[in-house]
């Protein structure tokens, strides 16, 4: 059972995802252990006031994300930055937009402690669920492996049905491969390189307002689903696809540390909508828990 399970998660990724998924030997997958951390992704027992779960701001409707710009904790607390989809985050290398967490069981932990999110103790989690905190995190991380976006009509064409895509959006990847070198950091079957880079939304007025991973230094984020996750960037500021790639075109925010694939583009109005088609050409279907 066991190793079935882990055939079909490690070696039967969806469609265009030909990735190998790294997996702790402190943690392997079990079916329980992904049960276990699927009833507690979306138990609201995790939060103080029993209000939120962790779907709360990660919505499997939403391509785990939550449409909001900044998150919302229990009493209402902001926070500073938006909750990324967090689709293929088993094959991430680091977590959080500024990759602190070095893997998904540490990162677990800081959404259920962060008194702006689930404000929670250890001793009260392992109250309350009668687990040690380690094996909640073991299962929530375990589940978090699970959830895997693959098989759009991109993946489709890409693996030979040139009917998959439309004229426009084929356009669009051409822009994207081509004139806008979007390719440069969002790469590979899960269109981003894990590396950190300065498109200078966190520069405000003049001022760097995060430091995200360093001089305003953020994880480029997945694609993948990326027509359910508006709003857009660490900070939610970018309403829109159109706006997103308005934002590229005019070269992004000007600072000292603005990347140099980050310049004007001189897109056209087709080259701007084709790039957009093509975006949302990249949904396809969520898999998650034991199926
Ligand atoms: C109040 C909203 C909120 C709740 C509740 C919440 N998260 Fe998040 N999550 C966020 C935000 C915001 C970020 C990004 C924070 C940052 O980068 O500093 C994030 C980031 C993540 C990431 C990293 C994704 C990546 O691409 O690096 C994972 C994984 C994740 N959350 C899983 C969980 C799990 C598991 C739980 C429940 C224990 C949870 N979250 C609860 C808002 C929330
Ligand atoms: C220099 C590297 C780089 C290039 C080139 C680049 N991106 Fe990005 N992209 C990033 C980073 C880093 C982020 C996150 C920035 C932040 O939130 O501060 C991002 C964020 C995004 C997002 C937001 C996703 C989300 O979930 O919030 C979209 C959409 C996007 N990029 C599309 C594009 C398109 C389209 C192009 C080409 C016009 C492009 N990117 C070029 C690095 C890059």
């Amino acid at each position: 059972m066991k190793a079935l399970l882990l055939l079909s998660l490690v070696l039967r990724p969806p469609r265009g995802l030909d990735l190998y998924m790294p997996v702790p030997d402190a943690n392997p997958l079990t079916p329980q252990k992904i049960a276990l951390g699927r009833r507690l992704f979306f138990d609201k027992r995790l939060s103080l006031d029993g209000t939120l779960a962790c779907a709360s701001c990660h919505d499997p409707k939403q391509a785990f994300s939550d449409g909001r710009k900044v998150a919302v904790g229990i009493g209402g607390a902001e926070g500073t930055r938006s909750a990324p989809a967090i689709v293929n985050r088993g094959y991430g290398r680091t977590f959080f937009w500024d990759g602190r967490a070095k893997t998904l069981e540490e990162q677990a932990l800081e959404p259920i402690l962060n008194p702006k999110e689930l404000g929670m103790t250890e001793a009260e989690i392992e109250r309350r669920t009668g687990l040690k905190i380690d094996d909640v995190t073991a299962a929530l991380a375990s589940y978090v492996r699970t959830i895997r976006a693959g098989d759009s009509r991109f993946d489709r064409y890409a693996s030979g049905n040139p009917r998959a895509l439309s004229d426009l959006e084929k356009a669009g990847l051409a822009v994207f491969r081509g004139k806008a070198r979007c390719n440069t950091c969002h790469i590979g079957p899960n269109f981003s390189d894990e590396q950190f880079h300065n498109t200078g939304i966190a520069w405000r007025d003049g001022k760097l307002v995060d430091l995200g991973a360093g001089e305003g230094k953020f994880k480029v984020p997945t694609l993948r689903e990326v027509a359910h996750t508006a709003p857009y960037m660490h900070d939610g500021s970018l309403a829109t696809l159109e706006d997103v790639v308005d934002y590229y075109d005019r070269g992004g925010n000007a600072n000292p540390g603005l990347d140099e694939d980050v310049r004007p583009l001189h897109l056209s109005a087709e080259e701007k909508l084709a790039l957009v088609a093509f975006l949302r050409s990249l949904s396809g279907t969520i898999r998650e828990g034991n199926s």
